[in-house]
C-alpha cells in the first residue's frame, strides 16, 4: 500500500537578524496508512518545525525552502491552493500541541470550538453538530459531556483540556494526526491515559499518527517506527525494536541512556546529554553530533556521514559503520558486553 505521507529533502530556514537559522536540513520521512511514527530528539532539533511543515503552518520569517517535497495521499502539499489547504488542515490532517490552553480559544465554549470544525468541514447543520460535539466529548472520555459542552477551556483541568483538543482534532476523522508533545505538560498517570486514548481513536478512525516528543519513554507503547532527529537531520530510523534494542547511532544510544528524572515541578524530564547541539546558523560540515560523540574520528568533523542500511528499514548516518572505520564492539554488536577499548579521543 502507498504511504499516506512522504517527505523528501525537507529544508526549513528562519531568516533572522542573526542570520539564517537552518532548522530542518534535509529530512526524509514517510508514514504508512494507519501507521504510528515517532519523531524524537532533544529540544531545538527541528521536530516541531517538521511537524508544522506537514500542515504548511510555517510562518515568516520561516520558509520551506525550494526543493523540499511533501506528498499527502498522493497530493503535493506544497502546491495546494488556499482553499485546498483549508480543507486539508483539520479535515484530512490535524495537529495537537503540548499547550492545549494556548491552542484553545478562551472566549468560546469547547462545544462551539468543536462545532466550528465540524460545520467547516462537514455538510451538517448546527443541531447535528452540537449533538456530534457532545458525542465526541464523551468519546474522548470527558464525563457529563452534555454539561461540559457549554463550558469554557479554563473550566477544564490540563488533562481534560488535552482531551478537548483531541476531540477537535478527531472531529473530522483525519487520515493523519500530528501530536506535538501532547503529554509533556501532564503528569505521568494522565500521560498514560492520553496515549491510551490516542491509540483507541487511531484504531477506530484508521488514523496515522506522527508523535513528536523528546521522551523516548512516551513513544515505546505507541510507535511502530521511530525517527531520531538531531540538529535538523535524521540520524537514525528504524522499527521501534531497532531503536530500542539495536540502536546504532551514538546519539540514539545517548538518548536511550538519558535517565528520566523528576524536575522541580514534578514533570518528568530526560537527563540531558553532555555538551550542546551545534548552532543552526552555522551548522558543522561534518556530522553534527561529532563534537559530543565519544567515538568521534577525524573524518566525522570534516564530512557528513554516509547512511548505512542495516536492512528492514533500519538506517543510520554515522561514519563508524563505514567499512574503513575501526570496529567498535559495543556499537556493532549491541548485545556484546561494553567494549574495553574505544576509538577516538
Ligand atoms: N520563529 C522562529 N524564529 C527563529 N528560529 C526559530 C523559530 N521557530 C523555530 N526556530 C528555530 O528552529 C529550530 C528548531 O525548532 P523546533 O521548534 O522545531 O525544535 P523542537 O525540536 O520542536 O524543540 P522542542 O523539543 O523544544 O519543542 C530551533 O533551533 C529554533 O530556534
Ligand atoms: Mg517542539
Amino acid at each position: 500500500m502507498d504511504n499516506l505521507l512522504e517527505i523528501k529533502g525537507l529544508r526549513v530556514s528562519y531568516h533572522t537578524y542573526q542570520g539564517e537559522v537552518q532548522s530542518v536540513r534535509g529530512v526524509d520521512l514517510e508514514i504508512g496508512q494507519e501507521e504510528s511514527v515517532a519523531l524524537v530528539g532533544e529540544s531545538g532539533c527541528g521536530k516541531s518545525v517538521t511537524g508544522k511543515s506537514i500542515l504548511r503552518l510555517i510562518q515568516a520569517p520561516g520558509e520551506i525552502l525550494p526543493g523540499s517535497q511533501i506528498t499527502f495521499d498522493g497530493r503535493d502539499v506544497l502546491s495546494l491552493s488556499k482553499k485546498e489547504l483549508r480543507a486539508y488542515r483539520g479535515g484530512q490532517a490535524s495537529i495537537i500541541f503540548q499547550d492545549a490552553l494556548a491552542a484553545l480559544n478562551p472566549t468560546m465554549t469547547v462545544g462551539r470550538q468543536i462545532m466550528e470544525n465540524l460545520l467547516y468541514h462537514r455538510k451538517i447543520g448546527k443541531r447535528e453538530a452540537r449533538a456530534e460535539a457532545i458525542r465526541l466529548l464523551g468519546e474522548v472520555g470527558i464525563p457529563n459531556p452534555e454539561k461540559r459542552v457549554d463550558q469554557y477551556p479554563h473550566e477544564f483541568s490540563g488533562g481534560m483540556r488535552q482531551r478537548v483538543m483531541i476531540a477537535i482534532a478527531f472531529a473530522c476523522q483525519p487520515q493523519l494526526l500530528i501530536a506535538d508533545e501532547p503529554t509533556t505538560a501532564l503528569d505521568v498517570t494522565i500521560q498514560a491515559q492520553i496515549i491510551k486514548l490516542l491509540k483507541q481513536l487511531q484504531r477506530e478512525n484508521h488514523t496515522s499518527i506522527l508523535m513528536i516528543t523528546h521522551d523516548l519513554g512516551v513513544v515505546a507503547s505507541i510507535a511502530q517506527r521511530i525517527f531520531v532527529m538531531y540538529s535538523g537531520v535524521i540520524v537514525e530510523r528504524g522499527s521501534s525494536d531497532d531503536i530500542f534494542y539495536r540502536p546504532r547511532h551514538p546519539y540514539t544510544r545517548a538518548l536511550l541512556q538519558a535517565v528520566p528524572r523528576m524536575d522541580q515541578e514534578g514533570k518528568q524530564e530526560l537527563n540531558s546529554i553532555e555538551g550542546t547541539p551545534p548552532d543552526l546558523i552555522a551548522p558543522p560540515e561534518g556530522c553534527p553530533f561529532a563534537s559530543r560523540c565519544k567515538y568521534a574520528m577525524p573524518v566525522c568533523a570534516r564530512l557528513a556521514p554516509e547512511v548505512t542500511d542495516f536492512g528492514g528499514g533500519h538506517r543510520c548516518a554515522c561514519w563508524l559503520y563505514h567499512e574503513m572505520a575501526p570496529r567498535v564492539a559495543e556499537l556493532n554488536d549491541p548485545d556484546a558486553a561494553p567494549a574495553g577499548e574505544e576509538v577516538g579521543q
